[in-house]
């Protein structure tokens, strides 16, 4: 973007906001500047626009694939903003194989890698619904618009929550939360029929003593092809960082795995 494509959006966003013209405010689009394209600065100032966003207070986390910011609503509500990059060609290749054999997405494998992305975009807040809604733990997501989600801020004042990665918590702590993971994993499998298909240590934030898992756009339909060994490997994966990483007792991944399928009351839970 031009510095006079940025002194026009800037215009557009002052006039939108009814904000004064402040220097600061010119982050918004500097940071913006770098990595976005016009068509996602345009999307942003429709969410600004519509009055879903009215800040964009800076970068939490610069990933591959996606930003996220710590942004503000009128109310000056905290949100987390992901917004995906339009530009990464390894992106492509990757989430192909989550788009296909997805049944809501049969067929409609778009040619342009924008639209592409406007439907990743739109997956990840589907999922996050679906999830959200048969209770979950998961950020609440709030809106999607073209490549950018928006979505309930876990953390305080724009800082994040820590990883469970990050965390060093007493044993009683690790247990109770394996449980709970685990649980909300058999929730996802049985009443939202989703697998996250990328849970990991990395994407499990932890606030105020509860987990929240995060990061579920590759999360696919447990009667996707692949469904079975992305849920296997999210089992392994919690397995490894609970007994081999902590330490701790936990019972093996086959009977991990059969109680997330319903086969097996492990915790004496039961959910349907
Ligand atoms: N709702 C949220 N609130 C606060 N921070 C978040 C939120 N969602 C994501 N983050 C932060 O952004 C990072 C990247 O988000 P994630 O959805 O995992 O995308 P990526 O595909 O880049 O891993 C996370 O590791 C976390 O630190
Ligand atoms: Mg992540």
């Amino acid at each position: 973007m031009s510095s006079k494509d940025i002194d026009r959006y800037l215009d557009f966003y002052y006039r939108v906001t009814g904000k004064e013209r402040r220097e600061v405010d010119k982050d918004l689009f500097e940071t913006i500047e770098e990595v976005f394209d016009v068509a996602t600065v345009k999307a942003i100032l429709d969410l600004v626009r519509r009055g879903m966003l009215y800040e964009l207070k800076g970068v939490v986390s610069a990933g591959k694939e996606a930003r996220v910011y710590w942004g503000v609503d009128k109310e000056g509500r905290d949100l987390a903003v992901k917004i995906y990059l339009t530009t990464s060609a390894e992106f492509r290749k990757g989430i192909l194989k989550y788009i296909r054999g997805d049944p809501r997405f049969e067929g409609k494998v778009p040619s342009s890698f924008r639209k592409l992305i406007m439907l990743w975009a739109r997956k990840e807040f589907r999922n996050y619904k679906l999830m959200y809604e048969t209770g979950v733990s998961v950020p609440k997501p709030i809106a999607q618009h073209e490549n950018i989600l928006i979505m309930e801020f876990i953390g305080e004042r724009g800082r994040r929550a820590p990883l469970l990665k990050e965390v060093v918590l007493s044993e009683d702590a690790y247990y109770e939360l394996f449980k709970g993971l685990l649980l909300d994993v058999r929730k996802m499998y049985l009443r939202a029929g989703l697998v996250h298909s990328d849970l990991s240590e990395y994407n499990v934030m932890i606030w105020r003593g509860r987990h929240y898992i995060i990061d579920v756009s590759q999360s696919v339909k447990r009667t996707h092809p692949n469904a079975m060994d992305f849920l296997k490997r999210d089992l392994r994966n919690i397995h490894r960082y609970f007994r081999d990483e902590l330490g701790l007792e936990v019972p093996s991944v086959e009977v991990m795995f059969k109680y997330v399928i319903g086969h097996e009351e492990m915790f004496s839970n039961p959910i349907n």
